[in-house]
This record gives structure tokens, sequence and C-alpha cells, in this order.
């Protein structure tokens, strides 16, 4: 089984193009989870859901799916005005909204990326394709190793 964490699916701004898990779904069951808190940019307001794609119904016939459903029924909810937002959250946001964010985040991986190269010893190997994260490495054995020798 794969569990597919795609809570950043739609934050894709790069050239590579985003795959979903569940396209897999005949190969290997896949349980795919999702949330709102990426996609619209609403960090904490902890609603999500999970998505099967299991055309051979192994999960089924495993008892998975029912022991998923057991444990959200003892699950706290999210929040009521949050389960009360929703159907006008995902009825009335327009497309530009999506597009604004992901050049938003394309912007600041471009600035992160370009003002990381000013910083000696911290490098950025790879220019982020998504999501709201930048990969930084510190080479600090070199710096511990430069700041020893300023020091002594
Ligand atoms: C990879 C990943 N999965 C899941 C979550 C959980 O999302 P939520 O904000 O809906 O709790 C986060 C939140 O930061 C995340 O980074």
């Amino acid at each position: 089984m794969v569990i597919a964490d795609e809570v950043y699916g739609h934050l894709v701004f790069g050239n590579t193009h985003f795959v979903p898990m569940g396209v897999f779904g005949s190969i290997v069951p896949v349980l795919t989870l999702g949330s709102i808190s990426k996609r619209w940019i609403v960090p904490g307001w902890r609603l999500g859901w999970l998505v099967t794609s299991d055309p051979n119904g192994i999960l089924q016939d495993l008892g998975i799916v029912d022991s998923i459903k057991s444990f959200l029924n003892i699950s706290s909810d999210p929040a009521t005005f949050i389960q009360g937002a929703v159907p006008q959250i995902l009825e009335k946001t327009e497309e530009e909204f999506f597009s604004k964010i992901t050049d938003i985040l394309r912007e600041a991986a471009d600035i992160c990326c370009d003002r990381l190269k000013e910083i000696p010893c911290i490098t950025c190997p790879k220019k982020p394709e998504g999501s709201m994260f930048v990969m930084a490495l510190t080479a600090t054995r070199n710096l511990l190793s430069s700041w020893l020798k300023r020091n002594q």
C-alpha cells in the first residue's frame, strides 16, 4: 500500500508536472491525503480528506477502509465554523486565486534561492518547483574549521 501525502499537490509551479499517486492504484492500492490548508493558504484549519485509489478492492477486502472510517468517528472534527465555510470555499474560489498563489510561491522561491547565493556556506542545491519550502544545505564543517582558524 502507498500512503501519499499530497497536500502540496496543487502548489506546483515548476516545469515538472505533478502526478497524483492515485493513478497507480491498479498496481498498488493508494491512500491519498489532502488538506484545505495549503491550497487555500489557511494553515491551522485542520480540515482534510482521505481518498483511496483501489480498483482491485484490496483495501476494502482487508478491512482497511472500515478501520479508517471507525478511526475518523472517534477523532475530533474540525471547528464548526470551518465546516460551515467549506461549501462556499469550494464553490466560490475562482481559478485566479490559485494562479496568484502559485505565482507568489514561485516568486518567493526565486527570491529566496537568489538571496541564499549571497550567503557563504549555505547552498540551495535545487530550486523548488512546488510547495512553500526551500531546502538549503549548510557547510557546517567548513564553517566550523574556518571559525576555529580565525579564533585560535
Ligand atoms: C507534508 C504535510 N502534510 C500534511 C500537513 C498537514 O496539513 P494541515 O494544515 O491540514 O494539518 C502538513 C502541514 O504543514 C504538511 O506539511
